[in-house]
């Protein structure tokens, strides 16, 4: 039978060296919380929902993720990770037969890294396994320290270390998979610090003297461990996290021109033959369709674009583009804006609020907003919707095949019939039947236009 498995995650520490009023766990790294990430890689191992022990902050950080990713048990006060692993003692114990323990700051440790251990811990007979890792600059790490067969005898804090073994290149990356029925009765065995800490890493000591061995698995992607203790730790893990997310692109078939220069959070997804190029961002909840041109200097954020659209230069925010649509340079698309498909929005356009239905043309200066346009329509060069009178906002509402003449001011709420025509410079204030011209300030219809049948 495989043995149950939960993950404990640490995260009651304070972060005061982020210098913020946001607990530091709760930092975006790519669009997601670090904790999000630092949850995802456990639920890799672990379909149960981890143990999150939180403390500073713990209100918010629990407001943040819904009961269906994560529990939560707190720590009144920090005496420690032992002490922080005791916490999840009456939620776990007799529920596991394993306990994965890793802590919150690590956005980087992957999922599969984690598989590794819980998989050495699976043929350990010994208490339990860890995850360890060989670097020249120890920033701070706890050493390993290893018996002359090689096995691992404990772990010493930099603050308790001798010269000797401040040299240790091998270090604790603070990640454990334990026996659960061995672990809650050695945490009651660990003594204070001197600081009056209890030292999660005292248990290899435990460990070795009741006779049980450590393994200790080395892991060789040493970015996998970057913990965020400031913001320069920040940056540094959304560097690499950003670098993680455009190869996962690229393996799936987008092309990035100069990766390093573009920046898609975590939950964008991109079809595959899209090309985006340079100093574009692609945030929070975007999907791009097969085969689109995005970028360069594109803005995209919690928007939707089909396949084939063509993105240049332009700033979209909620926004819904349909297939073979072409944006830009110059364009904004705000909250509400929904351009259909073989829509062509040219320069110095801003769209809000509004549907332009398959094939409506707009190719320069103008502004819809609270509009719909029908198919085909015709926006001229300056053409603007005066949807607001100081108060509220009203709708406009144009056919199909209307020509609107450059310069047409669109005085809302208005309705212009399908195949209507407005004259250049005209000021729209009253509605327009179809197959009608108007003309003029205020605008009016000269005739009913005559259409060949
Ligand atoms: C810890 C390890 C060290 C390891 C390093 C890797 C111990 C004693 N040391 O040191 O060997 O190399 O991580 O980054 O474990 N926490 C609580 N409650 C507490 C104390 C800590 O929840 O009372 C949480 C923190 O929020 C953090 C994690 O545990 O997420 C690690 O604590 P931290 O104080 O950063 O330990 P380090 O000194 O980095
Ligand atoms: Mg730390």
């Amino acid at each position: 039978m495989t043995p149950s498995l939960t993950a404990v995650i640490l995260a009651a520490g304070k972060g005061t060296r982020m210098k913020s009023e946001l607990p530091k766990i709760l930092h975006p790294i790519c669009g997601q919380p670090i904790l999000a990430y630092v949850l995802q890689a456990a639920r890799a191992v672990s379909a149960e929902p981890p143990v999150v022990v939180v403390g500073h902050g713990a209100q918010q950080v629990q407001r943040a993720f819904s009961a269906a990713f994560a529990r939560f048990v707190t720590q009144d006060e920090q005496l420690g990770t032992g002490h922080a692993v005791m916490q999840a003692e009456n939620l776990l114990r007799g529920q596991s037969d394993l306990v994965l323990v890793t802590c919150g700051d690590m956005p980087l440790l992957r999922g599969e890294t984690l598989q590794k251990l819980v998989d050495a811990q699976k043929s350990n007979p010994g208490a339990f396994s860890m995850l360890t890792v060989l670097h020249d600059n120890p920033r701070g790490f706890g050493r390993i320290v290893r018996d002359s067969a090689g096995r691992v005898t404990a772990i010493v804090e930099e603050a308790q270390a001798t010269p000797e073994q401040l040299a240790i290149k091998e270090l604790n990356v603070a990640a454990y998979c334990f026996r659960a029925d061995w672990l809650w009765d050695a945490l009651h065995r660990i003594q204070a610090s001197p600081k009056g800490e209890y030292y999660l890493t005292d248990t290899v000591e435990l460990a070795v003297r009741a006779g049980l061995s450590v393994q200790a698995i080395v892991i060789d992607d040493f970015t996998e461990t970057i913990g965020i203790n400031n913001r320069i730790h920040l940056a540094e893990a959304e560097t690499v996290m950003c670098r993680r997310i455009n190869e996962r692109h690229m393996l799936n078939g987008v092309s990035l021109i100069s990766p390093e220069t573009i920046y898609i959070e975590a939950e964008v997804s991109l079809g595959a033959d899209t090309v985006v190029w340079p100093n574009t961002f692609l945030l929070g909840k975007t999907s791009i369709g097969a085969k689109s041109v995005i970028g360069p200097d594109s803005h995209i954020r919690d928007s939707q674009v089909g396949e084939r659209c063509k993105i240049f230069k332009s700033v979209l925010e909620g926004a819904l583009v349909q297939n073979d649509v072409d944006v830009g340079p110059f364009a904004r698309l705000r909250k509400g804006a929904h351009l259909g498909n073989h829509v062509h929005m040219g320069n110095f356009g801003e769209v809000k609020d509004s549907y332009l239905a398959d094939g409506v043309k707009m190719g320069h200066f103008s502004y819809i907003g609270n509009a719909t346009i029908g198919a085909n329509t015709n926006i001229g060069a300056g053409t603007i919707t005066c949807n607001y009178d100081g108060e509220k906002k009203h709708p406009t509402v144009v056919g199909a095949d209307v020509f609107i003449g450059s310069d047409s001011m669109l005085v809302a709420p208005l309705t212009i019939g399908a195949r209507a025509h407005t004259g250049a410079g005209s000021v729209v204030t009253k509605d327009v039947p179809e197959d009608t011209l108007v003309v003029g300030v205020p605008a009016r219809a000269i005739k009913k236009m005559i259409r060949e049948k």
